[in-house]
């Protein structure tokens, strides 16, 4: 039926049998030709249906009952599974979850990318539980008892879910968190509300090393100053616990979503742990951008290093959206020189810390857009290696890297659909792409990052 140019399922009650898999994480079924996303479905299971929206192009449904599951539907490890929004893929098997992930790279770059060829399997997580080493917990209060609430938003809400175990956590955050719920109330220290855009903390956000189990927390403040009853709390947290090396206070008076504002202050301790990759060892402050699953990420930067020690010989190499030079740092060993382009301003001057600890003379680093700086620039590189955000790159990006690549282009991706549609980009402009292989690396989520090997000549 059509409505206002909209079609109109008749039913709203449906019986549907799982075709595909959405990357944002939902399964897809077909009725009368029109596409259901279902919430929380997987390919293969027959489940009964409740339309929950629907416009032109698509509906929306939620199951109200799995009539047969997908043989790959497990029972979630998590208790929290059901309120929490944080790991929807825990209904699936880790093996089943891997072919997932491969199948929506495989769509995004064969119907986004237009691109016909295979990609890889999906390079397994070295750790499937406690490998998140990045907490950032939203805090709310209870209106009567004033108990401090802290972890992840329920799914499309603003509702938090007081977290009391995150199994895919390393179990000292939890014991922190708890500390930090228990003696911010002793000190009646109130909890930002989003609404009235009153209170005083606003997020709790711990930085975890692998490498030695410390712990960098950051207290995150709608305040201007260190207000004494945070210094307070920061003295405690800091003196409780061994294994933290620092507790930092984050002044953030925006009213928008942004978890961490501009300015950082340590109150107690060091501002950063140490992190390690491969045999380099890097520093990692509250606001830096660090890969949250180092072991799966350590993976990828084998990977890349491998590839550039076997396909060049000693090259110049541009590690452009570098964070803390990481990609710089890991392939120094097999280039004549690198250069690392990052924009934000703290991530380089760490960056500059990091090399001179890992005493390394042939890697530079420059505080500037990528395209920018792209566009300004005459040297040629070997290789151009690219990690953007999620958004990818523009289109001067990718038109500079190709002017300056004289060999090829890694680009490595956090979203397969902006990957993608960069990809087309580069193939309608000359370039050929080799191979595409992803890693997992956010376990029971729909996310993956991916690997593409571009040549350019
Ligand atoms: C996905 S992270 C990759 C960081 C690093 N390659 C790593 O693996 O640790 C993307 C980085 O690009 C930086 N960034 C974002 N837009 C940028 C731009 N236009 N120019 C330079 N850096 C940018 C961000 O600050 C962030 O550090």
């Amino acid at each position: 039926m059509i409505v206002n140019g909209t079609i109109m399922l008749m039913e709203k009650i449906l019986t549907l049998k799982i075709e595909n898999f959405s990357s944002s994480g939902e399964g897809m079924a077909k009725h009368n030709g029109f596409v259901i996303f279902v919430e929380n479905a997987l390919p293969d299971d027959l489940v009964k249906v409740e339309i929950i929206k629907e416009n032109k192009h698509f509906a929306k449904a939620k199951i109200l009952e799995i009539i047969k599951p997908s043989k790959g539907r497990v029972k979630p490890f998590c208790a929290l599974y059901n309120a929490c929004g944080a790991c929807s893929l825990q209904s699936a098997s880790y093996d089943f979850q891997l072919k997932l992930k491969k199948e929506i790279v495989q769509d995004a770059i064969r119907n986004i990318g237009g691109l016909n060829m295979d990609v890889q399997d999906v390079e397994p997580a070295p750790l499937t539980k406690e490998f998140r080493c990045k907490i950032q917990y939203p805090t709310a209060q209870t209106k009567v008892s004033k108990r401090i609430l802290a972890g992840y938003y329920k799914p499309k809400s603003h509702e938090i879910v007081n977290i009391k175990h995150c199994p895919i956590q390393p179990a000292i955050c939890d014991e922190i968190v708890e500390y930090i719920r228990q003696k911010g109330q002793e000190l009646n220290i109130s909890c930002y509300d989003e609404k009235k855009k009153t209170g005083l903390l606003r997020h709790i956000v711990i930085r975890h090393s692998s490498l030695n189990g410390s712990n960098l927390v950051t207290l995150v403040v709608n305040d201007d100053t260190t207000h004494p009853d945070i210094k307070t709390l920061a003295q405690n947290i800091f003196q409780k616990f061994e294994k933290i090396t620092g507790v930092c206070v984050n002044f953030n008076i925006t009213k928008s979503n942004l978890i961490l504002g501009k300015e950082t202050v340590c109150l107690f301790g060091e501002d950063t742990i140490e992190e390690k990759i491969l045999d380099k060892t890097f520093k990692i402050g509250a606001n830096t951008f660090f890969q949250v699953n180092p072991k799966s990420a350590e993976n990828i930067f084998g990977y890349v290093k491998e590839i550039i020690k076997n396909n060049y010989k000693e090259p110049v190499v541009l590690d452009a959206y570098a964070g803390i030079a990481a990609f710089g740092i890991v392939v120094s060993d097999v280039a004549k020189e690198v250069l690392s382009v990052e924009e934000n301003e703290s991530s380089t001057k760490l960056a500059q810390e990091v090399i001179k600890n890992n005493n390394i003379q042939n890697v530079q680093i420059k505080c500037a857009d990528t395209g920018n700086f792209l566009t300004e620039c005459s040297e040629k590189f070997d290789i151009i290696i690219l990690d953007p955000p999620r958004k990818g790159c523009d289109e001067t990006t990718l038109r500079e890297a190709l002017r300056l690549s004289k060999g090829g282009i890694i680009y490595v991706s956090c979203n397969p659909a902006t990957l993608a549609r960069d990809l087309k980009y580069l193939v309608q402009n000359g370039a050929r792409v080799k191979n595409i292989k992803p890693f997992d690396m956010f376990c029971h989520t729909p996310h993956v990052e991916t690997v593409a090997l571009i040549e350019v000549s």
